[in-house]
């Protein structure tokens, strides 16, 4: 394959990335976009503060235009995300208990509906573990510890057709505390009927940390649960090439490794843009990295 997507489809993989609604003007990026890519993801319009800003007054706007403009162009659509600690409507912080344990069930089905049919992921719950391997405290947390397993239950029931996904941060590494933490959730769920269809890693190596050797054991231990993995927001400090290309092979190398997602397209797209942590420089040229990765699709 000559570009990321027909790459990554030689092997039934896709190949993603997020993106905001702001750059729906941006020539520059929905060009590579639509030529690079076969899943997009939301960076922020489809997170509980956005499509749900006042209790029962749901907002699709701007996560429907990405959806629609990426749906026109035959990409299938990850959405992200529907329960986490971060960016919630400013009603939740004034709730707690049953009242928000309520407001997160009917958060989960107001948006679920709206997109039923529609979407191949569904991020559920996202960064619910702390580093340790313990649950991260929130507000969501304090409304009783099987606040993950009743969101999955309820993801399910609103929608059949779409796998549900746990989604966090620092899980790459095998033997780190968090990694087995989110480990021993999937392993109980699975053990107990709790519906989870995949795992998504996000992927993000900063500040120099290197790509674990091991992370292809972690991707083959959580695939071995009966579970989908993926690389969810893929970005590395400098896109180091040795780093991409070990990713990308990783996952080559796990058969229920569905995909890759990078969180933006170039580095003027990132969160941490100063690092130059993606796949296309500021000019939209491909860089060193995009090599790497286009040649580690192309050998599975
Ligand atoms: O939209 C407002 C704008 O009106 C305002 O003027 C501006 C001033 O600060 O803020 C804008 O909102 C920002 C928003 O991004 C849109 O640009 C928020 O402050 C900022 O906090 C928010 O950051 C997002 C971050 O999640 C928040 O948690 C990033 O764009 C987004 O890339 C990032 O994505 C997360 C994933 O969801 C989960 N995993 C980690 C990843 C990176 O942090």
């Amino acid at each position: 394959g000559t570009t990321l997507k027909a790459a990554a489809e030689r092997s039934g993989r896709y190949f993603g990335a997020a993106m905001g609604s702001d750059r729906l003007t941006d020539s520059g990026f929905l060009t590579i976009a639509s030529r690079e890519f076969d899943m997009m993801t939301a960076v922020n319009e489809m997170k509980p503060d956005a499509t749900e800003p006042n209790a029962g007054q749901f907002d699709f706007r701007r996560g429907d235009a990405i959806y629609n403009w990426a749906n026109e162009r035959g990409m299938r659509f990850r959405g992200h995300t529907l329960a986490w600690h971060g960016q919630q409507p400013r009603f939740w912080g004034s709730l707690s208990g049953s009242a928000l344990r309520a407001a997160m069930i009917s958060h989960i089905n107001g948006v679920m509906a709206h997109y039923k049919g529609k979407f191949a992921y569904w991020d559920v719950v996202n960064e619910a573990y702390a580093e340790n391997g313990s649950r991260r405290s929130s507000n969501l947390q304090a409304t009783g510890n099987d606040w993950i397993e009743v969101a999955f239950r309820t993801a399910r029931a609103a929608d059949p057709s779409v796998k549900l996904c746990y989604n966090d941060y620092n899980i790459e590494n095998w033997t780190y505390a968090k990694t087995q933490g989110v480990y021993n959730l999937i392993k109980d769920f699975k053990a107990r009927g709790v519906p989870v269809d995949c795992v998504g890693l996000q992927t993000h190596f900063t500040g120099g940390s290197s790509l674990p050797g091991n992370f292809q054991q972690t991707l083959s231990s959580f695939a071995a649960l009966g579970v989908d993995v993926a690389l969810t927001e893929a970005d590395v400090t400098n896109a180091s090439t040795s780093q991409y290309q070990g990713l990308t092979q990783a996952c080559m190398n796990v058969p229920r490794c569905v995909g890759i997602t990078t969180w933006g397209i170039r580095d003027s797209d990132s969160w941490r843009g100063s690092e130059n942590p993606l796949l296309f420089d500021r000019n939209s040229n491909p860089k060193a990295a995009y090599t790497a990765v286009l040649n580690a699709l192309n050998a599975a």
